[in-house]
């Protein structure tokens, strides 16, 4: 007997009838980057994404939410910066307010996720506090603790710790039952491994640190036990999802963790892995539209229920999740 497998592959019909994994809208998660001033400023190295007001978040979300993208995570891209990150809580930070007016004007359906991290909103750009040149641990959840929670009074439906502190998923998720926001969700960055992966991100959050690296508190790229144990203590602290990040180099994570838990698994398509295929495209290099739907579609197939991407929405304007 001669086995074909290509008798599946013969037509698109019964190629899609036998297509494990699919791309569809609502796996996607659409980032934005709040600025204080209102207007639009483009990101350089993040061809489509720009940095956004308050008004301008709140028209480009509506037109979002029209083409089927019913989930954002929005990044605080504030002026005010000091040692200790005080405007990262401040409820009239434009932030905040951006959550509520979203949650005003699009209720439930929209998904606003927030991070909560400090690095925007501390003067030497690292996400803890420093003491000493150290990044100290416990100092620093204290104040993601009230961050998240000025997210939480605001209006997010998701906080999302990205700072890579010990202990802040159980301080976020007291503070937030102290306060009555026992259905605000957490969605942790479980994964996230220390590198050049950021890049982009930085230049559009202009969070870098100052001084030093971020290897005291993100993970090391060398390993992937370490990721998992630190994932099921996220699972403990009662985190709700977990991130793995960045996606693309992580996929082997992504499909351990599957197995290694129960929870939904979010991954991060982060901005070098979005922006790398987008300079290689303007050099005619590879093709771009095609690449990046398959860099999504393997996410999936690792085993991501969701993805955060820079291409969201072109994914869904090009015709990629249909
Ligand atoms: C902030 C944060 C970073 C990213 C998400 N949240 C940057 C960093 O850790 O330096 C990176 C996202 C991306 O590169 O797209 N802690
Ligand atoms: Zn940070």
């Amino acid at each position: 007997m001669f086995i074909r497998p290509r008798r599946l592959r013969r037509t698109k019909a019964i190629r899609d009838l036998v297509a494990e994994t699919d791309l569809r809208a609502r796996h996607l998660i659409q980032p934005y980057f709040v600025q204080d001033a209102e207007g639009v400023s483009p990101i350089a190295s993040l061809p489509g994404i720009a940095r956004t007001g308050l008004q301008a978040t709140l028209k480009q979300v509506e037109a979002d939410l029209k083409l089927g993208l019913r989930s954002v995570v929005l990044f605080g891209v504030p002026d005010t910066k000091s040692p200790l990150a005080e405007h990262s809580h401040d409820p009239k930070g434009s932030l905040p307010r951006t959550i509520s007016a979203l949650k005003q004007a699009f209720g439930d359906d929209l998904i606003v996720m927030t991070d909560v991290c400090l690095c925007a909103y501390t003067d030497h750009g690292h996400c803890g506090v420093v003491e000493n040149g150290e990044i100290v641990n416990d100092a620093s959840v204290a104040i993601l603790a009230e961050m998240a929670l000025t997210h939480a009074q605001a209006g997010a439906d998701v906080v999302s710790p990205s700072d890579m502190m010990d202990g802040r998923v159980a301080a976020i998720r007291a503070r937030l039952d102290e306060e009555g926001f026992q259905n605000t969700a957490i969605l942790s960055y479980a994964i996230k491994h220390n590198g050049a992966y950021y890049g982009p991100f930085r230049e559009a959050a202009d969070s870098s640190p100052k001084f030093g690296d971020r290897r005291t508190y993100q993970m090391d790229p060398r390993n992937a036990r370490e990721g998992i144990k630190d994932a099921l203590l996220d699972i403990e602290e009662g985190a709700d999802i977990l991130m793995v990040k960045p996606g693309i180099h992580n996929l082997d994570l992504i499909w351990r963790l599957r197995e290694a838990c129960l929870l939904p698994i979010c991954s991060y398509h982060v901005s070098s892995e979005f922006s790398s295929v987008k300079a290689a495209d303007q050099l005619g290099w590879v093709n771009g539209d095609q690449l990046l739907y398959e860099q999504l579609l393997s996410l999936r197939r690792a085993g991501s229920d969701m993805i955060i991407t820079y291409a969201a929405r072109e994914a869904v304007q090009k015709g990629w999740t249909a």
